[in-house]
């Protein structure tokens, strides 16, 4: 195949891409998004911040705006993110009472998934809660400090009941070496929910990489959660300075665990990516390919 969604296809995983509103009248930028990409991350659109900035006012202009493009073009979507501490309004965070906090966060999820129904693959339920602090436990945050730990089983409970259909992920970055408290922290995490018959049927590997690429035992990681019977996800790819052998080795990381169901990249042009100056994408800012991008391609098609 000549394209990455349609390489990726031919061993049942998808290729996908976050995707900024502001830019699908680029044509330059949605040439590409729809010639290579099969599924679409809303980089901002469906947030907290953007959602809800006001307590019971929902906006999903922007969300809609991404997801009807991704509909006419036959893309899936990923829905990012329902639960997460960063780009929440101000409001949520001066919640100090547990019960209308839960309500709060309850409603937000109930609302959301309802409005997206049946058109989302799979939910990033709960983002980032784990800490950078070699504890292995959950960051501080006011979902945290107000609801206690189970405030991420009480999340994907209420998902799984609104919208039964969708695949229900846990979203993190810093996962993907297997020695890594962070790492074993989520592990833990997701053993507990699978033994307790908590909802969760995904993990997303953000796979925020260095010029290096992927740790030496990404595979191993991907696999050991695979084991406990969750699709995994590398689900916002980037690479600093994006050379092709990284790009490869992440992408073989994958295309080695049969639960791996695909993979994600954090925007289509350097131009477009959060990380300025490390130019970590597949195409220049012109939209043409870089050599990552054929190393991509090639290693897809021989899976
Ligand atoms: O839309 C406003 C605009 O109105 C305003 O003038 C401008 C001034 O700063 O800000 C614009 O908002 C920015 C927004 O992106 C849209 O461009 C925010 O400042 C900026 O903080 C925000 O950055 C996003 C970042 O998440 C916020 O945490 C990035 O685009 C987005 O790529 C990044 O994505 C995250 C994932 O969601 C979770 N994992 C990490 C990843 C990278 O940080």
């Amino acid at each position: 195949a000549n394209a990455l969604g349609a390489a990726a296809a031919g061993s049942g995983r998808y290729f996908g891409t976050a995707v900024a509103s502001g830019r699908l009248g680029d044509s330059t930028y949605s040439t590409v998004l729809d010639r290579e990409f099969t599924m679409v991350t809303p980089e901002n659109e469906m947030k907290w911040d953007t959602v809800e900035p006001s307590r019971g006012s929902f906006n999903f202009a922007p969300g809609d705006a991404i997801v009807n493009h991704a509909t006419a073009h036959g893309q899936r979507m990923r829905g990012h993110t329902l639960v997460w501490h960063s780009q929440l309004p101000s409001w949520v965070g001066s919640i100090g009472d547990a019960s209308t906090l839960r309500g709060v966060m309850d409603n937000h999820i109930t609302t959301e998934m309802n409005h997206y129904k049946g058109r989302i693959y799979a939910w990033d339920v709960v983002n980032e809660a784990f800490a950078d602090d070699g504890s292995g436990r959950h960051r501080s945050s006011v979902f945290q400090n107000v609801l206690g730990d189970g405030f991420i089983e009480e999340a994907f409970r209420t998902a799984r009941n609104t919208d039964p259909s969708a695949k229900l992920c846990y979203n993190d970055y810093n996962i993907e070496n297997w020695s890594d408290a962070k790492t074993q922290g989520v592990y833990r995490m997701v053993k507990d929910f699978k033994s307790r018959g908590v909802p969760i049927d995904c993990v997303g590997f953000q796979s925020h990489f260095g010029a290096g690429g992927p740790p030496a035992s990404f595979q191993t990681t991907l696999s050991n959660f695979a084991a406990l019977g969750v699709d995994v996800q590398l689900t916002e790819l980037d690479i600093a300075q994006a050379s092709a052998t990284a790009y490869t080795n992440t992408v073989k990381a994958c295309l080695a665990v049969t639960h791996c169901t695909g993979i994600t990249v954090w925007g289509i042009r350097d131009s477009d990516s959060w990380r300025t100056g490390e130019n970590p994408l597949l195409f220049d800012n012109n939209g043409n390919p870089k050599p990552a991008y054929n190393a991509v391609l090639t290693t897809l098609n021989t899976a």
